[in-house]
């Protein structure tokens, strides 16, 4: 079967910071740009990003890429590959000065530098104290990035399809990708967006989780389409808890709070942290902190009737200080937990954030796959950035602000590898006469499924699954029992029916669609984290206390068809720096 198709250079799926980042790139060299997105593209959950951007600038001390890459490597507990790490670290000066000559409106110094504050796990001269290394727009560095982003990208002429939701990859018998379907969210209407290169940056999947500080758009739409069309999946049993959600509501508070002066106390406002890591104390990594917050509370020094939650304490930062740096968090506190942090502490608990895995790629953001004896082979003409991607630069566990220098900078490097390409490979390839039919077959099973689940009970099925089995610590038993009820749960997935077509329009189908997406996400997690048997980063498990470097010093790579798994070597060789060898972590 047929659909109508429009024919562009490239087409980016995605209009946060990497997906816009990467289509300026694209546009600025004249190519014929389309992005698409399933919200305006300023209300990408980009937005949502409050503390900073990681990069050494040395604004307000000595400060050097070399440290950021030893931090961001032992951050990533080892298993961040050394080459994208020290790319990622060299780059992202530069990142920030493309940004503030595009009018990025950053915090400044007296002195008129970009002011930079302390984050977790960041450190000067190999981890010996906090360093300030993070800019920012006091708490809406996302919010100022998109917009500053955006803005670039009209005058530059990209082409926005907005509340677009992308559908399937097209791949041509040799593996080629050819360009994506996707349906105009408010009609329903759908076609081919045939492209001489495709760049995937659609961002995380959060929304596998009940508790999640991810906006509802976060359904791993980019992870789902490439598990569909045969491309594995990396590392996906890491997932950052962010250790300030708001209690109960799981909204973000960010880190910068603690960079700024706050910290963590138990109900017996004992200041936990000095035990847990006696020199980063509340900036130590985020796995570390969250880990440590969740023992507290596991061992009954939780805060509240329930003893459920942790206090963050920021009110001796004093009133003006926060309202400078800090003023969304205290209308978020506000709204969220009904406390004025100028006078009271925050309730917070670890909450779902991140995925360190995503779609397999090099530090150019060519997407790589394994075969012919060789592990990273280039797929023709498909590219990913940001969260969906996995570099690897935060391997087992990320460094706050290190998720928008990664969206910076490799935002960037896709687009000149895609200008690169286009370059030595004029002219459209033909679409195969099937290019359309697997998502016609997809969306005529929904339309006439009768007598199916409701696409809401699966997927809250699904959340509660992740939540339960799948958390801050995991156990053996609950991983085992995790893998059997998200395999039926998945079966459950492809049988929902969207209920009274009649008064549903099309919110149902993307509801529906994103599911089919969220669904692959949480298989290949809880599928991936049942069989890494060791504790790295952000994965914890009771049953395998420690690191495992002579067994699992290794990638995962999950593939949809029966849940395979393969694995492949870390890359520990930097470009240009010394190898940073596996060592015990401490902070
Ligand atoms: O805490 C925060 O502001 C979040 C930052 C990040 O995830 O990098």
């Amino acid at each position: 079967m047929s659909l109508p198709t429009r024919k562009f250079d490239a087409v980016v799926v995605g209009a946060g910071g990497a997906g816009m980042r990467a289509a300026l790139q694209l546009s600025e060299a004249g190519l014929k740009v389309a992005v698409l997105s399933k919200v305006f593209p300023t209300r990408s959950h980009t937005v949502a990003a409050q503390g900073g951007i990681g990069a050494s600038l040395g604004n307000m001390g000595e400060d050097n890429w070399l440290w950021h890459m030893y931090d961001t490597i032992k951050g990533s507990d080892y298993l961040g590959d050394q080459d994208a790490i020290e790319f990622l670290c060299r780059m992202a000066p530069q990142a920030v000065y493309d940004l503030e000559h595009y009018g990025m409106p950053f915090d400044r110094n007296e002195n008129g530098t970009v002011y930079q504050r302390p984050f977790g796990g960041h450190s000067s001269n190999f981890g010996e104290r906090p360093v300030q290394r993070s800019v920012c727009a006091a708490d809406r560095t996302g919010h100022a990035m998109l917009h500053t982003l955006y803005q670039r990208n009209v005058r530059a002429n990209t082409v926005f399809f907005v509340e677009w939701m992308a559908l399937d990859l097209i791949r041509d018998a040799s593996g080629q990708v050819l360009g994506v379907t996707a349906m105009e969210m408010e009609t329903g209407e759908t076609w081919i967006f045939q492209a001489r290169a495709t760049l995937f940056a659609t961002g995380g999947a959060g929304r596998i989780y009940a508790a999640s500080t991810n906006a509802f758009i976060n359904t791993g739409d980019g992870l789902g389409m490439a598990a569909r069309a045969g491309i594995p999946l990396e590392d996906m049993e890491f997932w950052q808890f962010h250790p300030t959600g708001v209690a109960g509501a799981g909204v973000l508070i960010t880190e910068g709070v603690r960079g700024e002066g706050g910290y963590l106390l138990n109900k017996d406002g004992e200041r936990f942290m000095e035990r847990y890591a006696p020199n980063m104390k509340d900036l130590a990594s985020r796995d570390v902190v969250a880990r440590a917050m969740a023992t507290e509370i596991k061992e009954g020094r939780g805060c509240g009737k329930d003893a459920d939650y942790i206090l963050l304490k920021l009110d001796h930062i004093g009133v003006d200080k926060i309202e400078k740096k800090l003023p969304g968090i205290r209308e978020i506190a506000k709204k969220f937990a009904n406390v004025d942090p100028v006078k009271d502490p925050i309730p917070v608990v670890p909450t779902c954030h991140y995925q360190m895995g995503g779609i397999p790629t090099n530090y150019h953001g060519e997407v790589v796959v394994p075969g012919n004896g060789k592990d990273n082979n280039v797929v023709p003409g498909f590219y990913a950035a940001g969260e969906v991607a996995c570099a690897s630069v935060h391997g087992a566990n990320r460094l706050g602000t290190n998720s928008l220098t990664d969206l910076l900078v490799f935002g960037k490097a896709s687009g000149d590898s895609v200008i690169r390409y286009l370059k030595e490979n004029p002219g459209h390839k033909d679409l195969p006469a099937d290019a359309a039919d697997y998502t016609m077959a997809r969306l005529s099973r929904l339309d006439s499924q009768a007598g199916g689940e409701s696409v809401f009970e699966v997927g809250a099925a699904m959340r509660r699954t992740m939540q339960a089995h799948c958390g801050v610590f995991r156990f053996p038993d609950l991983l085992t029992d995790g893998v059997k009820k998200i395999r039926e749960i998945a079966d459950r997935a492809a049988r929902t029916e969207i209920k009274d077509k009649s008064k549903t329009f099309n919110t149902a189908r993307i509801e529906a669609l994103e599911l089919d997406n969220l669904i692959e996400v949480a298989r290949s997690t809880m599928v991936c984290a049942d069989a890494r048997q060791e504790s790295r980063g952000a994965h914890d498990r009771a049953d395998y206390p420690k690191r495992d470097d002579v067994t699992w010093l290794k990638h995962t790579l999950w593939y949809k068809d029966n849940d395979r798994l393969e694995y492949k070597a870390v890359n520990l060789k930097p470009l240009t720096a010394e190898s940073f060898e596996p060592k015990v972590r401490s902070y």
